[in-house]
């Protein structure tokens, strides 16, 4: 780290409190966050570390309609979950706030106020969704509709999980409010509006001087910044009734956007910790200000926050973003919703005191520069032949033979041969090269370098043989045995950022008391005679095939039960009229050609025989039916549906498809062949 920094404020996203904590959080940013902060304070650096929940947003007060609750009641029941799980793996934050708090509330609305007086923000009224029987405007979320891109007819307001489009609520077909089941109306609003395109040239300049951010991140701001039209204004403020009330006259009804609120949170929340001393932290251009996120989180933190900050004038911007990418488990994304993920809270009953075997385990596998999979398979190796065979088994063994040969007293070095220099000069670097990759935020290759100080001591024991020279060589056995203490010593110093639970154990077992960081480049931390503990615990316990097999388990009846909840059959929709019915022409045709649309997995583009014309359909079957398969094959086919263009080809009606609780889908088809092209369905 340049040393021009006088201080380092660590912050870590702050999670949304709708939900328990999951390996994916912890590999995220919470685990890379901990270790990097461990290890600047086991330096001795001025540093903090900050997060909290993050308690606003629709999400959650689409979950709190869920369970029958108030957001409020929600946010308290995660909050509590989510700090506790924190705190049992080790994550040191020096302060865990909330953004319901009263402090915050108060920083993020004198922070708005402040844009606002300056004149930052544009007012735009745009036209909003609003439900009239709710009696409130619609966040996208809130919205169900036909997707227009591929007719799915359960999307979002935001986005079409079926074809994975974004979307605008404005965009669906037939939208329907989920609130109420009623057709929503458009509805005026004012909102104000953080014009990042006029910024877009002070954020870019920004962004260009830090070219030496993890590449994964730059990368993005670049592509955002280079794209199309690049930056667009976005909304501050927004039409729902929970968040920070928006602290101006005339909007009354409406509350900060979360994504301008929930970074504001960090600097409430070091108010919180330091209420006389916080403003060294966020002013002083001495303070080195950095993001811990996951990549989700990478326009928020790079472009917006800090245009908000330059904004507002008074604060200093991020120094550094490290996020990180995507954990998947055992090849499948992580899903709150769908119950796929090792919930941290779970772990703990399953595998008591063993925090650090997944701490390590998600080191080892962070996904620190692509998407990475954790199973279980490789968390029991991890276990097993890594902390097990390797960290374990060396300082079981020195523990056990100081006892066995010295009482447990350190015994005294004499002559260092040439081959003992040049393992302590090793030693005396670990610190340096752990610490550089720390810096680089190559946490992965850090604990790579940890491991090799204890397969070094490994080595060393396995070459000396000292349980041979006992009986040879006593000077020499001493030597040796002092050595590999020394070796324990300076480990439970570098093991401590990644392995906390374990380091602390080290100690222990050395009687030691826990020892900085710059220690560990001596080789001398444990004087001769000094006591050390007479039992060698099992450092880490075998974890057996069966546990492997009881988590996978565990995992094939959450696969089994989506899969069962999926089956149920969707409800009967709202009653129709014959008339309405009746003003649907469907008639039974014939598939002339098929051939898949380019660049698309689900169209097929069908010419089909209507019998009174024949006429192109875009249709998306192709996941089900080969193109080749179905030329000649009858299909129903609504004639008079309004024209659609879908990517770029005019489609001329709809062919009717049964659709099973699996998404699968089948064509609906006349049984007998007296039925020609043309015939009508009725
Ligand atoms: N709650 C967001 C998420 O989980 C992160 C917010 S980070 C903050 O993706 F900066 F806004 F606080
Ligand atoms: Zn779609």
């Amino acid at each position: 780290m340049p040393n021009s920094f006088k201080r380092t404020l660590v912050t870590a996203a702050l999670p949304y409190a709708n939900g328990p904590v999951h390996i994916g959080h912890l590999a995220g940013c919470y685990l890379p966050s901990d270790i990097y902060v461990r290890y600047l304070r086991s330096k001795g650096e001025d540093v903090r570390f900050i997060c909290g929940s993050d308690e606003h947003g629709v999400p959650i007060t689409i979950k709190a309609k869920k369970e029958g609750i108030t957001p409020q009641q929600v946010v308290d029941k995660y909050h509590k979950i989510m700090g506790d799980s924190f705190k049992e793996f080790g994550i040191s934050f020096d302060v865990y706030s909330r953004t319901s708090s009263k402090i915050h509330h108060q920083t993020a609305s004198d922070f708005f106020k402040t844009l606002y007086d300056k004149g930052s923000f544009t007012e735009q009224v745009t036209e909003q969704y609003f439900d009239t029987e709710a009696g409130q405007f619609l966040a996208d979320r809130y919205i169900t509709g036909e997707c227009p891109k591929c007719a799915n007819p359960e999307a979002y307001g935001d986005q079409c999980e079926r074809c994975g489009s974004t979307l605008n609520a404005t965009d669906l077909i037939n939208p329907k409010s989920t609130l109420s089941g009623s057709v929503p109306v458009k509805k005026e609003t004012k909102n104000w509006f953080l014009p990042l395109d006029k910024l877009q040239p002070k954020i870019a300049d920004y962004i260009g001087k830090h070219a030496d951010w993890k590449s994964n991140v730059y990368g993005q701001c670049k592509s955002w910044l280079e794209s199309g039209d690049g930056l667009q204004p976005r909304a501050m403020t927004r039409d729902l009734n929970w968040g920070v009330p928006v602290p101006v006259k005339g909007a009354e009804g409406k509350v900060l956007y979360v994504w301008f609120d929930a970074p504001i949170g960090y600097i409430s929340a070091t108010k919180e910790l330091l209420p006389n001393d916080w403003e060294k932290y966020w002013k002083d251009k001495d303070t080195r200000l950095i993001h811990f996120i996951g990549k989700d989180n990478i326009v928020f933190h790079c472009l917006i926050f800090p245009a908000m900050l330059m904004e507002h004038g008074d604060f200093i911007l991020p120094d550094n973003v490290p996020a990180n990418e995507f954990l998947n488990l055992e090849g499948d994304k992580i899903s709150t919703s769908r119950n796929w993920a090792v919930w941290l809270h779970e772990y703990l009953l399953d595998f008591k005191d063993k925090q650090d075997v997944l701490r390590y385990t998600l080191c080892a596998n962070a996904p620190e520069t692509k998407d990475n999979d954790f199973t279980w398979k490789d968390f029991q190796i991890k276990n097993n032949s890594e902390l097990g065979d390797i960290l374990g088994n060396f300082i079981n063994r020195v523990i056990v033979l100081t006892n066995k040969n010295h009482n447990g007293l350190v015994p005294e070095a004499s002559e260092y041969t040439k081959q003992d220099l040049l393992i302590l000069e090793e030693v005396a670097k670990a610190p340096e090269k752990i610490g550089a990759s720390l810096e680089k935020f190559r946490f992965r290759e850090a604990l790579g370098e940890m491991m090799n100080l204890a397969r070094l001591g490994n080595k060393y024991l396995a070459e000396q043989e000292p349980w041979k020279l006992i009986k040879s060589d006593e000077k020499r056995e001493k030597t040796v045995m002092n050595i590999a203490l020394q070796i324990s010593a300076n480990l439970a110093i570098v093991c401590e950022p990644f392995v906390p639970f374990t380091s602390k154990k080290l100690f222990e077992l050395l009687n030691l008391n826990p020892l900085k960081w710059n220690s560990a480049r001596n080789t001398n931390n444990l004087a001769a005679r000094h006591k050390i503990a007479s039992d060698a615990p099992i450092l880490f316990s075998k974890i057996e095939d069966n546990d492997v097999q009881l988590q996978l388990e565990k995992l094939s009846n959450t696969k089994k039960q989506n899969a069962s909840e999926n089956t149920s059959i969707p409800k009967a929709k709202a009653e129709t009229s014959f008339d309405d019915f009746n003003k649907m022409d469907i008639r039974v045709g014939t598939i002339l050609e098929a051939e898949r649309v380019p660049k698309t997995d689900k169209l097929l583009k069908l010419k089909i025989d209507t019998g009174f014309d024949k006429r192109t359909v875009v249709s998306g079957i192709a996941e089900w039916y080969k193109p080749e398969d179905i030329i000649g094959k009858k299909v129903s086919i609504l004639v008079n549906l309004a024209p659609r263009k879908i990517k770029g080809i005019e489609s001329m009606g709809m062919i009717l498809m049964a659709e099973n609780a699996q998404g699968e889908l089948s064509f609906v088809i006349p049984t007998k062949d007296n039925s020609n092209n043309g015939s009508i369905i009725k």
